[in-house]
């Protein structure tokens, strides 16, 4: 036998030592255990051989055979990770950074809409609250007066979670939120992104943004809401604004309104825009209900306050003339940058 065992074996460790691409790990694999390799050739010269010689080198054949496969895989998976690190450092990108991007952002119409109403109501008084976007049944129905199995709760059908946690489909939570914590006399105001089962349509969207206010004092009365109101439309549209009431179901608040605003395209005569009624419904109100106040761990027999709910999106939209809600929530920079300059 020309070689034997320990000379194929150094051969095949020398040769790998040396290899530093899967091609050439490919080639010693052929080479060293492939039909005609080098392990092959010992089995060739069996037939010639004695018993005895056979089991021995049968045994030396099978011992390689196992040895190569094994630092073979060994190599292949030093070789995989080595060109994972190389292009980690080669590919590397930062996914935070826009590579064309020139200009600096732009803010979100609906979020100018919220500063707006936020720095009226601030200027009058009221403090900006935040509250969850996951909220308990508790805050988000009960306490509001909305009983488990009472029919107000389908016309605000939305995402459960497992646990019994739900998405908030108003921002009035804030409201319960802001009474445990604040002792009346209290103005605040809530503003945030609300959560419906809805079919999404021009007008219709499974999330959207609301603004809610409360103010509660001694003697507060329909007339504390209308002048609020008109105050904010007022600042929103930057025009007076003439508002009216109508009354309007929502168990939070006794009694409960539907404020309109008189249309601002055609003075109240009819158009497109304000379905040829003259007026556009804005705002859910009302005067607080006793039984949400003393959620609210408030006394109902000193004091009484008014509720108001607006949405944020449908501001926005008419503010800047945008007939479709879902661009709105599209993430299209291009979109967005239209309403950069206010
Ligand atoms: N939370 C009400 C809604 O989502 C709006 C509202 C708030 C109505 C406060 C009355 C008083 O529809």
């Amino acid at each position: 036998m020309e070689k034997n065992f320990k000379q194929v074996e150094n051969a095949f460790r020398q040769k790998l030592q040396e290899v530093s691409e899967m091609k050439e790990l490919e080639d010693i694999k052929v080479q060293f255990l492939g039909k005609k390799g080098e392990l092959a050739q010992f089995m060739k010269q069996l037939k010639e051989l004695s018993n005895e010689k056979k089991a021995e080198i049968g045994k030396g054949v099978n011992r390689l055979k196992v040895l190569f496969q094994e630092k073979i895989d060994l190599h292949r998976e030093e070789l995989k990770q080595q060109d994972y690190k190389q292009r980690m450092q080669k590919e590397w990108i930062d996914v935070t950074t826009d590579p064309y991007q020139t200009e600096p952002g732009s803010w979100h119409p609906v979020s100018l809409v919220q500063q707006k109403l936020e720095d009226s109501f601030m200027a009058m008084g009221f403090q900006v609250l935040d509250g969850p976007h996951i909220e308990t049944e508790y805050y988000n129905f009960e306490a509001l007066n909305i009983a488990a199995h009472h029919p107000a709760r389908d016309m605000q059908d939305t995402f459960y979670f497992e646990d019994g946690h739900l998405l908030r489909t108003h921002t009035s939570p804030i409201q319960i939120r802001g009474m445990e914590k604040l002792t009346p006399p209290l103005r605040i105001v809530g503003p945030g992104k609300v959560f419906r089962c809805e079919r999404t349509d021009a007008s219709h969207d499974s999330c959207f943004h609301q603004f809610e206010g409360m103010m509660i004092d001694k003697d507060i009365s329909v007339a504390h809401l209308i002048y609020f109101m008109k105050t904010m439309l007022g600042e929103i549209f930057e025009s007076d604004v003439e508002v009216r009431l109508r009354p309007g179901y929502f168990p939070f608040v006794e009694p409960g309104f539907e404020l309109d605003m008189r249309c601002l395209l055609c003075g109240g005569k009819g158009c497109k825009f304000c379905k040829k009624v003259g007026w556009i419904e804005l705002i859910g109100c009302g005067m607080v209900h006793p039984n949400v106040l003393k959620a609210g761990r408030i006394d109902p027999t000193v004091y009484s306050g008014f509720a108001f709910g607006i949405g944020m999106d449908r501001l926005a939209m008419m503010k800047y003339d945008i007939t479709d809600i879902r661009p709105l929530h599209g993430g299209n920079l291009s979109f967005t940058r239209c309403f950069a300059v206010q």
